[in-house]
């Protein structure tokens, strides 16, 4: 029973709890900015954007509405294939709202980009994207090119990472920080 992880699979703090919050604060603040007057519709991509979207709209000084939805992309082998399915969708409606996608990570920029056609054929007022974490990728059409309006942290396009809401088959979520996952 190896297929376990256990502490030895977690390698560097790539970002630490105090640069999270000071970021996440500064994300917030720019948000409130570029919202004032208004009241945005919040959506959270569960699970991996659970943990910051608290944090998020805790610094947000709006009245904010928030919602959840969770997507699968059946896996690796698809992940040209452009299949994201929803597997739990809004309880509110976003026509008229100022929407605005909370998300993990954009990686190949997949998730987000169906999640922008998907919520946009919805007539919302606006639509923009917030991620934590943009994984620094130069190839044309990779996540480097892709819609996010906000962006927390870039990170290397190497490294694999947990913690503050990123998991590794289901593990480290609950981490304070963000470090580096060996998987090797
Ligand atoms: P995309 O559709 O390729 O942009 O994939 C985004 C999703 O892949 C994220 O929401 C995460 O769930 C997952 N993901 C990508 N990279 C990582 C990582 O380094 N750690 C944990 N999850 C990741
Ligand atoms: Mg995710």
């Amino acid at each position: 029973m190896t297929s376990f992880p256990t502490p030895g699979d977690l390698g560097e703090t790539l970002i630490g709890e105090e640069q999270i919050a000071a970021r996440v604060a500064e994300l917030g603040e720019q948000i409130s900015l570029d919202y004032a007057g208004r009241n945005p519709l919040v959506i959270a991509v569960l699970k991996g954007s659970a943990i910051f979207v608290a944090d998020l709209v805790r610094s947000i000084e709006l009245p904010i509405t928030l919602d959840f939805l969770a997507v699968s992309s059946y896996g690796e082998a698809t992940k040209n294939s452009g299949v994201v399915k929803i597997v739990k969708d809004l309880d509110q409606d976003v026509s008229g709202r100022d929407v605005l996608i909370v998300e993990d990570i954009v990686d190949s920029g997949l998730t987000l980009r169906y999640l922008l056609e998907y919520l946009g054929g919805q007539q919302p007022t606006s639509l923009k994207s917030c991620t934590l974490l943009l994984r620094d990728d130069q190839e044309a059409g990779g996540p480097a090119d892709a819609p996010v309006d906000y962006v927390g942290f870039k990170i290397p396009s190497s490294a694999f990472v947990v913690g503050y809401g990123l998991d590794a088959a289901q593990k480290y979520r609950n981490l304070r920080y963000i470090a580096e996952y060996r998987t090797d």
